[in-house]
């Protein structure tokens, strides 16, 4: 499904936000976003998100700095956007988000994913479901609202009881989508299993040009059972810039309408069948007007996906 301009302009204020966001409108100009539908509901979202780790994100920041948090999480909605994807555990990333949010009033353009995240103390033991719920709740109260769109169990963490909380969530219209997270290739073999066994609305994991190993089972398998797919870490934290240099475009990424390498390598993601979105960590408008130029229409076919990976693996390493 493709949104036209009118309906984008909809969605946000229109010209008005574009100078006052300074966005690109030209994104919106003579393309088409193309919208992915959630399998377990059918709900449309864009397939472009916002990751918040690596400390981009924090609380501690200079006012510049989070003035600039400020405009990006406000400009990202009015572009069309909506996945926003955090943890408790990302620093005050999930404190500043919300605050933000709040401040802006735009809760409800927004899809907000959380992670349940255990870390250490998902080995340690003691009152994990406790745990778990305190974290909910907090992330609820950060955010100021009274649904989640989707909580994750964060890396396998205690998985099956904490789904078993973000269940009886979700029956309560706290939690909209449950869903489990890796971006571990050495968790891929208990992820599998996971996926297997429980019904589940998202998986999120690690899928990149540089990183293809889900393309093998993990990915199949999501459509097989019905899953959305959210991909972390698509630019490897910045590594696929770094094997990529300086060199120009290849010839082929006008075809697909991409003016940068990383819209190059976002769209070779997001046309992947059974992904979802995509949620390049993504802080300040410059990389916000990048990377969600890879929203919109049009996508590569199979062919032309055979081409990017090939071209990519043909590079020389990083
Ligand atoms: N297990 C899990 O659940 C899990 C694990 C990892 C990540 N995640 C999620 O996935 C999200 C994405 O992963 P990530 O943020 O770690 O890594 P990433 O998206 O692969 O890379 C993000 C980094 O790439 C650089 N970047 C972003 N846009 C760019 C652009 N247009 N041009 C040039 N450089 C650009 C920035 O580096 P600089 O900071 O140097 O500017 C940014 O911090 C996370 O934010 C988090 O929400 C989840």
């Amino acid at each position: 499904m493709k949104l036209s301009r009118r309906e984008i302009v909809k969605l946000g204020a229109g010209a008005g936000a574009s100078l006052a966001f300074g966005w690109h409108p030209d994104l919106t100009q003579s393309q088409d976003i193309v919208l992915k539908a959630i399998p377990s509901t059918g709900e449309k979202i864009a397939p472009i998100g916002i990751g918040t780790a690596r400390n981009r994100f924090s609380t501690g920041a200079d006012p510049a700095e989070i003035a600039e948090r400020k405009r990006t999480l406000a400009a990202f909605t009015e572009m069309g956007g909506s996945v926003l994807d955090t943890a408790p555990t990302y620093g005050t990333a999930e404190v500043l988000c919300g605050n933000l949010i709040q401040e802006i009033g735009n809760r409800d353009k927004y899809f907000i994913a959380t992670k349940i995240s255990l870390g250490r103390r998902a080995r340690q033991g003691g009152d994990l479901k406790q745990a778990g719920i305190d974290q909910m709740t907090e992330s609820l109260r950060r955010f100021g609202t009274d649904v989640i769109d989707l909580m994750q169990v964060h890396n396998l963490g205690d998985t099956e009881n904490q789904l078993a909380s973000i269940r009886e969530w979700k029956q309560e219209g706290r939690i909209r989508y449950t869903g489990i997270t890796t971006s571990s290739t050495r968790q891929y073999e208990a992820f599998e299993r996971v996926m297997r066994n429980e019904e589940l609305d998202f998986v999120q994991l690690d899928y990149s040009l540089d990183g293809r190993l889900a393309e093998e089972r993990l990915l199949p398998l999501a459509a097989d059972r019905g899953m959305a797919v959210m991909v972390n870490l698509p630019l490897r934290r910045g590594r696929v810039f770094r094997r990529l240099g300086d060199r120009p475009l290849p010839g082929w990424a006008a075809e697909l309408n991409c003016k940068t390498m990383a819209q190059v390598t976002l769209k070779f993601i997001i046309s992947h069948p059974s992904v979802t979105v995509a949620i390049p960590g993504t802080y300040k408008m410059d990389y916000l007007n990048d990377n969600f130029g890879a929203a919109f229409a049009p996508l590569p076919d199979a062919a032309m996906r055979k081409t990017m990976a090939d071209w990519y693996d043909a590079l020389p390493e990083g």
